[in-house]
């Protein structure tokens, strides 16, 4: 039993590992570093200028030194600011092993002041959506992929989502008072869908040269959603609720560890069922 215990911790351990992750001052950015952290890694952090410290990312730098965990502020929308950040990673912590693509841009209930009828909304909310979470991911990957390919390891996650695989459900927001009534962005599951087969490219191209790059899927996870939306989304999952923090953080160990050693181009979808009925 002890051998099985050594040999499970050395599975998922991240000892040695230098993890990078993106949009780290979101909701869902100190869920996955906390997870790092704890596993071993050390962590550089990147969001954009200008995006308030939260109190989760406070609470994370509070328990972990500068020499566990740093924070860059960096647009994964430009290629020099990137490489910066690259450069600056390497300098202080070392060679990135674990890419983890987080940063995302998705339209609440609310979020906006202006609503649009599908017909009329305009090109660039679409745009904006995809620059970021299709081609900044893309160009992120591009730049932190060179030096774990140099190194001949590697393992990049791609934050998806489960609306890359289906349409969101309009019933579920069809109680908010709003005219014209609320829709998803429709670039947000296009741009998650184009994630996950640019995770199937890159997996391919880089699976010779020791970088392994899988997606990781999340459904709903539980936030600050109104309680009419919590019980339509939560009727239509096989588990009867929403994803808690502790749900996504076995998931994303196994994809950054030995773990996953034989997994790569895969969609890893944790949704509690959602998708399979
Ligand atoms: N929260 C959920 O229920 C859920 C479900 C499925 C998938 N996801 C995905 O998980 C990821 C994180 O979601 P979240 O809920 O934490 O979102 P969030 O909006 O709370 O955080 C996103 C972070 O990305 C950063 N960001 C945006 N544009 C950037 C850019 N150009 N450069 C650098 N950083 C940038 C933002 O500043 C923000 O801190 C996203 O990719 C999202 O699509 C979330």
């Amino acid at each position: 039993m002890a051998a099985t215990g050594r040999l499970l911790n050395k599975l998922f351990s991240l000892e040695s590992d230098i993890a990078v992750v993106t949009g780290a001052l979101g909701r869902l950015g100190s869920v996955w570093i906390e997870a790092l952290l704890e596993a071993g890694a050390r962590v550089f952090a990147l969001d954009l200028p200008g995006t308030p410290v939260s109190e989760d990312f406070l609470g994370l730098q509070a328990r972990f030194d500068e020499t566990h965990l740093r924070l860059q502020r960096t647009d994964i929308r430009e290629r020099a600011v990137l490489e910066e950040a690259c450069e600056a990673c390497m300098a202080t912590l070392g060679v990135p092993s674990i890419l983890v693509n987080n940063a995302g841009i998705d339209r609440p209930p609310a979020s906006t002041e202006t609503g649009y009828r599908l017909e009329d909304i305009p090109l660039e909310e679409n745009r904006e959506i995809l620059e970021v979470n299709t081609l900044g991911l893309f160009l992120t990957s591009q730049v932190f992929g060179k030096p774990m390919l140099r190194a001949g390891h590697g393992s990049i996650i791609n934050i998806g989502s489960l609306y890359a695989g289906v349409s969101p459900d309009v019933r579920f927001y069809d109680h908010i008072q709003d005219d014209p009534p609320f829709i998803k962005p429709p670039a947000y599951g296009a741009s998650k869908a184009a994630v996950v087969n640019l995770t199937r490219y890159l997996a391919t191209h880089w699976a010779p040269h020791g970088v392994r790059v899988n997606a990781l899927s999340p459904g709903g996870v539980l936030g600050g959603q109104d309680e009419i939306f919590r019980a339509k989304f939560c009727h239509r999952v096989p588990m009867g609720r929403m994803a808690v923090n502790h749900d996504l953080c076995g998931p994303l160990l196994f994809l950054a560890s030995g773990a996953s050693s034989y997994v790569t181009g895969t969609e890893l979808v944790v949704d509690g069922g959602f998708t399979a009925w």
